[in-house]
């Protein structure tokens, strides 16, 4: 076959294959965040303590949509900005969800797209398993109805900052992780943030892109 003929062909295969990937991943919508709630911040603050015990009830749906809110939520939709503050607003963080346990969600890892306010589903199946292992067996981990997983993409922020970027990430998985903690204590929830992990084993449980590290993993359920 000549040349000119196999690269507009080649192309065209690789553009239907990602067409058809894209195609067949499942979005669900989330429920519009709630901009009040029960609890004040400062008794939020000071509730708030790491819960590594949970008990078998599952979540519901909107109790997620509103941690995901806390975690990543679009507050301004004009210029993008969310419930945490990002160094030159590069937003480097990417948030998934590994769900055991949740009404009205098929166990499974999934993952915030915060423009949207959805999930996207990307593999089916319960993943706390793996991840447990992943994070030197900590109980939390297998134990939560889900994990929040917060992995950063460093290159976004290190493209405008060089290596202060990666200083930068980390400081925003800190600030998004806290937003986490508060929003469950005031859903009546508990959480722990897990810092001790395997990077490698926890990448490749999510098959995470070759570019994105992970941060944190938010054990969350009913204390
Ligand atoms: C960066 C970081 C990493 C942590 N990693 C873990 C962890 O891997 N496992 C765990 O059970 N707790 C972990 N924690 C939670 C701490 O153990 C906990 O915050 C500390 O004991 C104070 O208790 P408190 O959160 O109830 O105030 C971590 C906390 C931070 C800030």
């Amino acid at each position: 076959m000549p040349f000119w003929l196999i690269l507009p062909l080649s192309l065209a295969l690789i553009l239907t294959s990602g067409q058809s990937a894209t195609a067949t991943l499942k979005e669900i919508s989330l429920l519009e965040p709630r901009l009040s709630g029960p609890m004040s911040l400062e008794e939020a603050m000071a509730m708030r303590r790491s819960v590594r015990s949970f008990r078998e009830a599952p979540l519901e749906l909107a109790e997620l949509s509103q941690l995901l809110w806390a975690a990543q939520g679009i507050t301004e939709d004009r210029r993008g900005f969310r419930t945490t503050p990002s160094a030159g607003a590069t937003y480097p963080l990417e948030v998934y969800i590994a769900a055991g346990s949740v009404n009205d969600l098929p166990p499974g890892l999934y993952k915030y797209e915060a423009q949207e306010h959805k999930l996207t589903e990307l593999a089916k199946g319960d993943l706390r398993g793996a991840l447990y292992d992943a994070a030197l067996r900590q109980r939390c981990v297998k134990n939560a109805p889900i994990v929040i997983i917060i992995a950063a993409a460093y290159g976004r922020t290190m493209a405008r900052y060089g290596e202060r970027g990666i200083r930068y990430a980390h400081m925003e998985a800190g600030h998004s992780a806290q937003n986490i903690c508060l929003q469950a204590i005031s859903l009546g929830l508990g959480s722990v943030v897990v810092g001790a992990f395997n990077d490698e084993s926890v990448k490749m449980v999510l098959s995470l892109p070759q570019n994105e590290s992970p941060l944190y993993l938010v054990p969350i359920g009913r204390p």
